[in-house]
């Protein structure tokens, strides 16, 4: 049977790959430690399970979901409560906001909702890989922006050529930033929303990370002036209250994005079972003192990683935000090499930086969603089998 060509673009999933070498792995016996995904191994919050189950035993939420593509107001509603008290950001939920199944479907709706065929698209380098096959989805190509250390990953807007920018008609940024633990800066997203409006790009923010922040306030795009008026904010309940499993997540913003993307969503999907929006509804309104927690236990398993990366050899400051820390590799190895010594030597999984993009090169990424006695035992494996490394 032929298969579409737009698929050949499409490289297979980084984490497909690195799940399918972990599970042949497991086949032989090996007892792999997966620092690659960022999947939090803690369960969800009682209160959402607890709204769960009792949504679920209701028939009327056996049907289709209320308002489907748009997600049922009372939902919107509790967004748009959750925007307010931890952003100080209004939003009207009827037409500011919409439900999504996860982030991930927002960032490939976006595209089908705002790229025309033969766009070009501006992505951030190091990025997320689900953006640049979202847009080749729509049709559109993908235009590389660097994000580099020395800027504090945040990218040079003034150094995106002017034809390019004016050509660009759509922009994916991701702060708290997977996969750099980088944030961004009020001063930050003022130039972004500038840059915006001046060139007629529609930007893509994509937050799922926004609560999880080491030392320096949540931070929403939708809080910059204008942001509303040059594009939309994609959050998640998914990292905020472990819950990636639940696919829900929302879009918020511009109010032509957002009618846009619910036409993609009314002709594609049918919108987020009404029980698990319940379940949402709690996790938005009850669980802040949840995600704190969660903060305190990165922050503990953070210190256990760096712990031992200094014992190895590394000077390395970690992010302000996310669960991730993206390390640079010792003199001599690149990502894929330096992964590939952690698997052999210690069967620990990490996430090779080139993955994420040509800047990514010369880094990996670790994830600090497993337990912390696996994460000590990963750390335990790696002291024990690996010597001191050189760095420039
Ligand atoms: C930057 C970024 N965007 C989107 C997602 C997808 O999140 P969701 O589970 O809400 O679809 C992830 C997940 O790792 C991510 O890191």
């Amino acid at each position: 049977m032929h298969t579409a060509e737009r698929l050949k673009k499409i490289p297979p999933y980084l984490f497909v790959t690195l799940r399918n070498k972990i599970n042949e792995a497991r086949r032989q016996g090996v007892d792999v430690i997966d620092l690659g995904v960022g999947d939090p191994v803690n369960p969800t919050p009682d209160a959402v399970i607890d709204a769960l189950a009792e949504s679920a035993r209701d028939p009327q939420n056996h049907r289709y979901p209320t308002d489907e593509e748009w997600g049922m107001l009372s939902f919107r509603e509790a967004v748009a409560r959750w925007y307010k008290r931890r952003h100080d950001v209004d939003l009207d939920p009827k037409g500011e906001i919409i439900a999504l199944i996860g982030s991930k479907e927002g960032c490939h709706h976006f595209a089908l909702g705002v790229v025309n065929p033969g766009d070009l698209v501006l992505v951030t380098d190091p990025g997320y890989p689900g953006y640049k096959p979202s847009i080749w989805f729509a049709g559109g190509e993908p235009y590389p922006v660097p994000m580099k250390p020395e800027n504090a990953y945040l990218p040079n807007l003034a150094e995106i050529p002017s034809d390019i920018a004016r050509k660009a008609s759509a922009f994916y940024l991701n702060y708290p930033n997977n996969p750099t633990g980088a944030v961004a800066t009020p001063t930050f997203l003022s130039e972004l929303v500038e840059f915006a409006k001046s060139n007629g790009i529609a930007i893509c923010y994509d937050n799922p990370y926004s609560e999880l922040v080491f030392g320096v306030e949540p931070l929403s795009f939708l809080k910059a002036e204008g942001a509303k008026e040059v594009g939309v904010e994609l959050n998640s309940l998914s990292k905020t209250f472990n819950m990636t499993g639940w696919r829900i997540g929302m879009a918020s913003g511009n109010r032509d994005i957002i009618g846009a993307i619910a036409k993609v969503k009314s002709n594609t999907d049918s919108g987020v079972f009404n029980a698990i929006q319940y379940a949402g509804i709690a996790a938005l309104d009850t669980c802040d003192g949840f995600t704190a927690k969660m903060l305190e236990i990165y922050g503990r398993r953070r210190e256990t990683v760096l712990a031992t990366l200094r014992e190895l050899g590394w000077t390395y400051d970690p992010p302000k935000g996310t669960f991730y820390l993206w390390i640079p590799v010792p003199n001599g190895y690149n990502s894929a090499e330096f992964c590939a010594l952690l698997f052999e030597k210690c069967a620990v999984v990490a996430a090779p930086g080139a993955a994420y993009g040509q800047n990514g090169e010369g880094f990996v990424r670790f994830s600090l969603t497993i337990t912390e006695d696996r994460l000590e035992e990963a750390m335990r494996r790696m002291r024990t089998n690996l010597q001191r490394f050189a760095f420039d």
